[in-house]
Protein backbone atom coordinates (compact mmCIF):
# COMPACT_ATOMS: atom_id res chain seq x y z
CA UNK A 1 0.00 0.00 0.00
CA UNK A 2 1.21 3.91 -0.76
CA UNK A 3 1.05 6.32 2.03
CA UNK A 4 -1.41 9.10 1.86
CA UNK A 5 -0.19 12.41 -0.44
CA UNK A 6 -0.63 16.26 -0.09
CA UNK A 7 -3.15 15.90 -2.86
CA UNK A 8 -5.62 13.06 -0.86
CA UNK A 9 -5.12 15.41 2.10
CA UNK A 10 -6.43 18.58 0.32
CA UNK A 11 -9.33 16.58 -1.36
CA UNK A 12 -10.46 15.59 2.07
CA UNK A 13 -11.75 19.46 1.95
CA UNK A 14 -15.65 19.22 2.20
CA UNK A 15 -15.57 15.26 1.56
CA UNK A 16 -14.22 13.96 5.25
CA UNK A 17 -12.62 15.20 8.15
CA UNK A 18 -8.71 14.85 8.51
CA UNK A 19 -6.96 13.55 11.34
CA UNK A 20 -3.65 13.75 12.73
CA UNK A 21 -1.57 13.58 15.58
CA UNK A 22 1.79 13.84 16.49
CA UNK A 23 4.71 11.59 16.57
CA UNK A 24 8.20 12.04 17.34
CA UNK A 25 9.46 7.94 18.05
CA UNK A 26 9.14 4.92 16.38
CA UNK A 27 7.32 3.25 19.60
CA UNK A 28 4.04 5.55 19.13
CA UNK A 29 4.27 6.14 14.93
CA UNK A 30 3.96 2.65 14.09
CA UNK A 31 0.71 3.01 16.66
CA UNK A 32 -0.82 5.73 15.45
CA UNK A 33 -0.03 5.02 11.48
CA UNK A 34 -2.98 2.42 11.59
CA UNK A 35 -5.33 4.99 12.80
CA UNK A 36 -4.51 8.55 11.19
CA UNK A 37 -4.08 10.62 8.26
CA UNK A 38 -1.06 12.57 8.96
CA UNK A 39 1.50 12.38 11.26
CA UNK A 40 3.29 15.79 12.31
CA UNK A 41 6.65 15.44 13.92
CA UNK A 42 6.02 18.17 15.45
CA UNK A 43 8.46 20.85 16.90
CA UNK A 44 6.37 20.72 20.17
CA UNK A 45 9.20 17.32 20.99
CA UNK A 46 11.26 20.26 22.14
CA UNK A 47 9.18 20.92 25.26
CA UNK A 48 7.52 17.23 25.37
CA UNK A 49 10.12 15.01 25.07
CA UNK A 50 13.58 17.16 25.96
CA UNK A 51 12.10 19.00 28.93
CA UNK A 52 11.99 22.74 27.00
CA UNK A 53 10.57 25.51 28.29
CA UNK A 54 9.66 26.64 24.83
CA UNK A 55 10.33 25.30 21.22
CA UNK A 56 13.02 28.38 20.29
CA UNK A 57 15.82 25.86 21.37
CA UNK A 58 14.59 23.01 18.79
CA UNK A 59 17.55 22.37 16.32
CA UNK A 60 17.21 21.34 12.88
CA UNK A 61 19.39 18.24 13.67
CA UNK A 62 16.76 17.21 16.19
CA UNK A 63 13.85 17.43 13.88
CA UNK A 64 16.07 15.14 11.28
CA UNK A 65 16.49 12.50 13.97
CA UNK A 66 13.00 12.20 14.93
CA UNK A 67 11.84 12.72 11.66
CA UNK A 68 13.55 9.54 10.40
CA UNK A 69 12.91 7.96 12.83
CA UNK A 70 9.20 8.10 12.33
CA UNK A 71 9.26 7.79 8.08
CA UNK A 72 11.01 4.31 9.54
CA UNK A 73 8.54 3.49 11.56
CA UNK A 74 5.19 4.22 9.24
CA UNK A 75 4.06 2.99 6.20
CA UNK A 76 0.54 4.58 5.23
CA UNK A 77 0.21 7.97 7.25
CA UNK A 78 1.38 11.17 5.41
CA UNK A 79 4.44 12.52 6.95
CA UNK A 80 5.42 16.08 7.61
CA UNK A 81 8.13 17.67 9.70
CA UNK A 82 8.29 20.75 11.04
CA UNK A 83 10.82 23.25 10.26
CA UNK A 84 12.27 24.62 14.07
CA UNK A 85 12.82 28.36 14.76
CA UNK A 86 15.56 30.15 12.95
CA UNK A 87 15.54 27.79 10.14
CA UNK A 88 13.70 29.27 7.31
CA UNK A 89 12.26 32.87 8.95
CA UNK A 90 15.23 34.64 7.28
CA UNK A 91 13.77 34.00 3.92
CA UNK A 92 12.62 32.02 1.07
CA UNK A 93 16.50 30.10 0.30
CA UNK A 94 17.14 29.53 3.59
CA UNK A 95 13.80 28.09 3.96
CA UNK A 96 14.08 25.84 0.97
CA UNK A 97 17.31 25.14 1.93
CA UNK A 98 16.65 23.37 5.77
CA UNK A 99 13.46 21.84 3.84
CA UNK A 100 15.26 20.47 1.19
CA UNK A 101 17.80 18.88 3.90
CA UNK A 102 14.84 17.70 6.15
CA UNK A 103 12.75 16.42 3.02
CA UNK A 104 15.93 13.87 1.96
CA UNK A 105 17.81 13.40 5.33
CA UNK A 106 14.20 11.76 6.68
CA UNK A 107 11.99 10.91 3.67
CA UNK A 108 9.29 12.86 5.02
CA UNK A 109 7.34 14.14 2.13
CA UNK A 110 6.21 17.64 3.30
CA UNK A 111 7.51 20.32 6.14
CA UNK A 112 5.34 23.00 8.43
CA UNK A 113 6.01 26.00 9.30
CA UNK A 114 4.51 28.78 11.38
CA UNK A 115 3.60 32.24 10.14
CA UNK A 116 0.65 34.31 7.60
CA UNK A 117 1.23 36.82 5.47
CA UNK A 118 4.69 37.42 6.65
CA UNK A 119 5.73 33.93 5.29
CA UNK A 120 3.39 33.66 1.89
CA UNK A 121 6.39 34.78 -0.28
CA UNK A 122 8.24 31.64 1.33
CA UNK A 123 5.12 29.09 1.00
CA UNK A 124 5.02 30.10 -2.70
CA UNK A 125 9.05 29.88 -3.06
CA UNK A 126 9.35 25.97 -1.72
CA UNK A 127 5.54 24.85 -3.05
CA UNK A 128 6.59 25.81 -6.89
CA UNK A 129 10.19 23.75 -6.41
CA UNK A 130 8.44 20.57 -4.66
CA UNK A 131 8.19 21.24 -1.33
CA UNK A 132 5.14 20.43 0.31
CA UNK A 133 4.06 23.03 2.99
CA UNK A 134 1.58 22.30 5.73
CA UNK A 135 0.92 26.33 6.96
CA UNK A 136 0.06 27.37 10.78
CA UNK A 137 -1.83 30.49 11.77
CA UNK A 138 -3.60 31.50 14.81
CA UNK A 139 -1.30 31.06 18.13
CA UNK A 140 1.97 30.30 16.75
CA UNK A 141 4.55 29.12 19.76
CA UNK A 142 7.56 29.69 17.75
CA UNK A 143 7.00 33.70 18.54
CA UNK A 144 6.28 32.97 22.11
CA UNK A 145 9.20 35.90 23.28
CA UNK A 146 7.45 38.48 20.64
CA UNK A 147 4.07 38.07 21.83
CA UNK A 148 4.72 37.59 25.59
CA UNK A 149 3.77 33.85 25.81
CA UNK A 150 1.30 31.28 24.67
CA UNK A 151 -2.02 33.23 24.43
CA UNK A 152 -4.90 32.37 22.82
CA UNK A 153 -5.48 34.61 19.56
CA UNK A 154 -9.00 36.57 19.04
CA UNK A 155 -7.32 38.92 16.21
CA UNK A 156 -10.39 37.65 14.05
CA UNK A 157 -9.44 39.97 10.86
CA UNK A 158 -5.66 38.88 11.35
CA UNK A 159 -5.95 35.33 11.20
CA UNK A 160 -8.43 35.64 7.75
CA UNK A 161 -5.43 37.40 6.19
CA UNK A 162 -3.20 35.22 7.42
CA UNK A 163 -4.92 32.31 6.56
CA UNK A 164 -5.92 33.28 3.00
CA UNK A 165 -2.59 34.62 2.24
CA UNK A 166 -0.39 31.30 2.81
CA UNK A 167 -3.55 29.11 1.13
CA UNK A 168 -2.83 31.12 -1.91
CA UNK A 169 0.51 30.83 -2.03
CA UNK A 170 -0.02 27.30 -2.06
CA UNK A 171 0.06 25.75 1.47
CA UNK A 172 -1.76 22.59 0.96
CA UNK A 173 -3.44 22.36 4.39
CA UNK A 174 -2.85 24.65 8.01
CA UNK A 175 -2.93 24.05 11.25
CA UNK A 176 -4.85 27.01 12.92
CA UNK A 177 -3.94 27.03 16.74
CA UNK A 178 -6.02 28.68 19.83
CA UNK A 179 -8.66 30.89 18.81
CA UNK A 180 -12.39 30.82 19.14
CA UNK A 181 -14.56 28.28 17.18
CA UNK A 182 -15.93 31.81 15.37
CA UNK A 183 -12.74 32.76 13.79
CA UNK A 184 -12.15 28.97 12.94
CA UNK A 185 -15.27 28.44 11.03
CA UNK A 186 -14.81 32.29 8.89
CA UNK A 187 -11.15 30.75 8.36
CA UNK A 188 -12.40 27.34 7.08
CA UNK A 189 -14.99 28.63 4.83
CA UNK A 190 -12.32 31.28 3.70
CA UNK A 191 -9.91 28.72 2.60
CA UNK A 192 -9.82 26.15 -0.08
CA UNK A 193 -7.14 23.55 1.58
CA UNK A 194 -8.03 21.53 4.73
CA UNK A 195 -8.05 23.47 7.96
CA UNK A 196 -6.76 21.58 10.48
CA UNK A 197 -7.77 22.55 14.48
CA UNK A 198 -5.89 22.32 17.62
CA UNK A 199 -7.57 24.49 20.34
CA UNK A 200 -9.88 25.88 17.84
CA UNK A 201 -13.14 24.12 18.55
CA UNK A 202 -15.33 21.99 16.00
CA UNK A 203 -15.80 24.05 12.91
CA UNK A 204 -12.48 23.11 11.59
CA UNK A 205 -12.20 20.60 8.46
CA UNK A 206 -10.08 18.15 10.75
CA UNK A 207 -8.26 18.20 13.91
CA UNK A 208 -4.62 17.74 15.48
CA UNK A 209 -3.43 16.62 19.23
CA UNK A 210 -0.23 16.07 20.63
CA UNK A 211 -0.35 12.68 21.27
CA UNK A 212 1.95 12.51 24.76
CA UNK A 213 -1.17 15.30 25.45
CA UNK A 214 -4.07 13.11 24.48
CA UNK A 215 -2.59 10.06 25.99
CA UNK A 216 -1.59 11.41 29.43
CA UNK A 217 1.81 11.34 28.86
CA UNK A 218 3.23 15.40 28.93
CA UNK A 219 4.13 16.47 32.12
CA UNK A 220 1.77 19.84 31.26
CA UNK A 221 -0.69 20.11 28.33
CA UNK A 222 -2.73 23.23 27.58
CA UNK A 223 -6.01 23.66 28.59
CA UNK A 224 -7.58 22.63 25.79
CA UNK A 225 -6.49 18.95 24.81
CA UNK A 226 -9.14 16.21 25.58
CA UNK A 227 -6.89 13.26 27.44
CA UNK A 228 -8.06 10.18 25.54
CA UNK A 229 -6.39 7.96 28.18
CA UNK A 230 -4.37 8.06 31.13
CA UNK A 231 -0.66 6.22 29.95
CA UNK A 232 1.46 8.07 32.30
CA UNK A 233 -0.72 6.34 35.73
CA UNK A 234 0.02 3.49 33.51
CA UNK A 235 3.67 3.52 34.15
CA UNK A 236 3.43 5.00 37.47
CA UNK A 237 1.62 2.08 38.61
CA UNK A 238 3.77 -0.21 36.08
CA UNK A 239 7.48 0.86 37.82
CA UNK A 240 5.97 0.93 41.43
CA UNK A 241 4.88 -2.76 40.94
CA UNK A 242 8.25 -3.79 39.21
CA UNK A 243 10.24 -1.84 42.24
CA UNK A 244 7.73 -3.16 45.34
CA UNK A 245 8.47 -6.92 43.34
CA UNK A 246 12.53 -6.02 42.90
CA UNK A 247 13.24 -4.91 46.56
CA UNK A 248 11.30 -8.04 47.59
CA UNK A 249 12.72 -10.39 45.93
CA UNK A 250 9.50 -11.47 44.06
CA UNK A 251 10.47 -10.69 40.53
CA UNK A 252 12.19 -12.28 38.67
O1 LIG B 1 4.65 21.11 17.14
C1 LIG B 1 3.50 20.66 17.12
O2 LIG B 1 3.19 19.59 17.70
C2 LIG B 1 2.49 21.40 16.39
C3 LIG B 1 1.06 20.95 16.48
C4 LIG B 1 0.55 21.06 17.86
C5 LIG B 1 0.18 21.64 15.51
O3 LIG B 1 2.82 22.35 15.72
NA1 LIG C 1 5.00 22.98 15.94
Amino acid sequence: SRRLTVTDIRKKKGQERVVCLTAYTASVAWRVDEVVDLILVGDSLGMVLYGLETTVGVTVEMMINHGAAVVRSSRRTLVCVDLPFGSYQEGPIQAFHTAARIMKETGCQAVKLEGGKEMAETVRFLTERGVPVFGHVGLMPQMVNAVGGFRKRNDGERILEDAKAIAEAGAFAMVVEHTTPEIAREVTAAVDVPTIGIGAGPHCDGQILVTEDMTGLSAKTPPFVKRYAEAGDAIRDAVTAYAEEVRAGRFP
